[in-house]
């Protein structure tokens, strides 16, 4: 008999004052989401969602995501900047258990070969039960930039917290897993 294969689930939340306005597109949350049909082979669904740069709005959404929704992953966008309304970083660290330094250098290392700004980024990524959470800048051009450097290491680190195996496609990136 097939084994049905439940979706992974994928959270992506935008972080912007203006686009949860409606003052412009969001154009970083597609992104993520195209991004990832590009690489993942597994079964996924996304939950997405647009919010303003309220830390506890934040927060709370991230709580949503994994608590209620049950990502094993959170993408987010925007809001990691030295702006007074830039607080991801901070909302993202209040819901963790523990923080995942390594995502934040790397990012800014490869993105610091594109545009010298990729210093302004506090952009890092955490853990909270079963789901690793990531941000990126709200740029659109720093997602794929961003998640080209990360994305090998995360089928790994989601089986290492319990999470569900994904698969890449194994054209477009493969994911490292060490051998046992
Ligand atoms: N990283 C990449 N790869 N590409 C970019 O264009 N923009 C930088 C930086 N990191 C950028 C980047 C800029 S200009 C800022 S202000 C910070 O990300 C924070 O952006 P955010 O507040 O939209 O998250």
């Amino acid at each position: 008999m097939d084994q049905i294969q439940i979706p992974t689930r994928i959270g992506v939340l935008t972080v912007s004052d203006r686009a949860s306005r409606g003052e412009y597109e969001d154009l970083g949350g597609p992104a993520i989401q195209k991004y990832l049909q590009e690489v993942l082979l597994s079964p996924w669904d996304s939950i997405y969602r647009v919010i303003s740069d309220e830390q506890s709005q934040i927060s709370e959404t991230l709580c949503e995501l994994i608590d209620i929704h049950r990502c094993c992953l959170v993408v987010t966008t925007g809001g990691t900047g030295p702006a007074i309304r830039d607080v991801t970083p901070e909302a993202t660290e209040a819901v963790c258990t523990k923080m995942m330094p390594g995502f934040g250098e790397l990012m800014r290392k490869v993105s610091l070969e594109k545009v010298p700004t990729a210093i302004l980024s506090r952009q890092t990524a955490g853990i909270r039960g079963n789901c690793l959470i990531v941000n990126l800048p709200g740029q659109p051009r720093a997602i794929q930039e961003c998640l080209d450097a990360v994305f090998p290491a995360i089928p790994y680190c989601i089986d290492l917290i319990g999470g569900p195996r994904l698969e890449t496609r194994p054209d477009r990136l493969v994911a490292f897993r060490p051998k046992k």
